[in-house]
């Protein structure tokens, strides 16, 4: 069975018994057809077999009875592209254990600094092994170390053929799905047979077809501190503001996720619902009103909230692509005290931007969890010749999803939808505060 835009590319036909087998776990054996509906609705189900199509749905992640690669003979390696994130470690560490333990497979090379360690003349891989690893996920970063921006593609293809490399791990966000996308189009252009499999990262949590990236909730939990820090600040002083900039740069699920952890925060600004400042239902008055009301406020914004007050057109992008932000934080900051200087009322602003703290943090327990199965699940898709996709996750299912099928989405917050009307419960603010301007 086929199911359109999602069907998963393979190298071939998988004609060798999996190890699974022997280890007496064919229990676990996941089916090719399985799948996961794309629309777990019933009525859009039911539309579609009505209409004699068949909904769309992603493969179903997991072991499978017949793989295509040959493990003792087989070379993996293991690439960490953008930000950092929680759990990149953990998620390394599992990549190389599930290699080694389950599939036998004792050739696993870490390449060192993103894309860019597969360039011509890049710093050599070095040796992964479960010793090697042993320890890893305990600690933020990731020991391969990063970089943002990539060589071309046919010239990671020339160091992917040069090392012998079989199987290739990218751990990234949306930059690095698109590069790993190009690079299985040049393996397949080339008639080649090496499996790209990626596992997304994000603690900005906006790629699409992974309804949770690792690493969000230990972010939203070093987050709240933050959050809890500006109430008390707030609440100490006599009128007191507490401003919180959290990273999401085109998603505020971080933002929302935390104020709703929180508890503590009045106002939440995110990217995906524009707020103006003055006027009745503006920003100002809602803060004026929130002090009059408990003598404090806490406002918490995302960084990529309110980019229309900044003008565009100089701050460029970094070497993934993405544009450069203007720093909302400080701009409120500025002119929130500016009002209130205008209306001669005293307040006391205090500013937090937490800013890399919180994703510098070792992946928490159940982002811990999380990570291995991403990486096992990446494992057991690589081995069965897959290639082309990414580790996805919908309704509770891990699934396999082909890299391409993200090419032009985004994941954001929906306005209307249920995480965004939760923020509004809990914080009590409008829907809509003020009118953001037009140009
Ligand atoms: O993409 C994740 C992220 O942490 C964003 O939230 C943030 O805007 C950006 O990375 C920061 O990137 P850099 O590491 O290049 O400063």
């Amino acid at each position: 069975m086929t199911t359109g835009r999602f069907t998963i590319e393979t190298l071939g036909v998988p004609e060798r018994p999996s190890p699974l087998e022997r280890a007496d776990q064919a229990q676990f054996f996941v089916d090719d057809a399985e799948r996961i509906l794309y629309d777990p609705h019933l009525k859009a189900a039911m539309r579609d077999c009505q209409s004699g199509a068949v909904p769309a749905g992603f493969e179903l992640a997991g072991p499978r009875r017949w793989i295509y690669f040959n493990p003792p003979r087989t070379r993996a390696a293991i690439v960490t592209c953008g930000g950092l994130c929680p759990g990149i470690n953990a998620v390394i560490r599992s990549v190389v254990q599930q290699l080694w333990y389950r599939y036998n497979c004792r050739d696993i090379l870490g390449i060192r600094y993103g894309y860019g360690g597969l360039a011509e003349d890049a710093e050599p891989p070095i040796a992964l092994d479960p010793e090697a690893v042993n320890d890893i996920h305990m600690k933020g970063g990731t020991i391969l170390g990063t970089s943002r921006g990539s060589p071309p593609a046919s010239e990671i293809v020339d160091s992917l053929v040069r090392h012998h490399i079989d199987v290739l791990f990218p751990i990234g966000g949306d930059g690095t799905m698109r590069g790993a996308s190009a690079i299985w189009e040049e393996i397949k252009r080339r008639g080649l047979k090496i499996a790209v499999v990626s596992i997304p990262k994000t603690i900005d949590n906006d790629i699409p077809f992974v309804r949770r990236a690792f690493g969000f909730e230990t972010a939203v939990e070093v987050a709240t501190q933050a959050v809890h820090s500006g109430y008390t600040e707030a609440t100490g002083a006599p009128y007191g503001i507490g401003l919180v900039k959290l990273m999401g740069r085109n998603a505020g699920y971080i933002t929302a996720t935390t104020c709703l952890a929180a508890g503590q925060a009045n106002l939440c600004l995110i990217p995906e619902v524009p707020f103006g400042l003055e006027g009745p239902d503006g920003l100002f008055k809602l803060v004026e009103d929130r002090i009059a009301l408990q003598r404090s406020v806490v406002i918490v914004v995302a960084e990529g909230a309110g980019q229309y007050f900044f003008a565009t057109t100089t701050r460029g992008t970094d070497a993934s692509g993405n544009p450069k932000l203007g720093d909302i934080g400080r701009f409120l900051k500025e002119r929130i005290n500016a009002y209130f200087a205008a209306k001669q009322m005293s307040v006391t602003l205090k500013y937090i931007d937490p800013s890399y703290l919180i994703r510098s943090a070792p992946a928490n327990s159940t982002d811990q969890l999380y990570c291995a199965r991403l990486a096992q699940n990446a494992v057991h898709a690589a081995m069965a010749g897959k290639s082309g996709l990414l580790i996805g996750y919908w309704h509770g299912q891990m699934t396999y999803v082909p890299t391409h099928a993200l090419a032009g989405r985004k994941q954001a917050i929906n306005p209307r939808g249920e995480l965004w009307f939760n923020v509004l419960e809990a914080t009590g603010q409008p829907a809509q505060i003020g009118e953001a301007p037009t140009s």
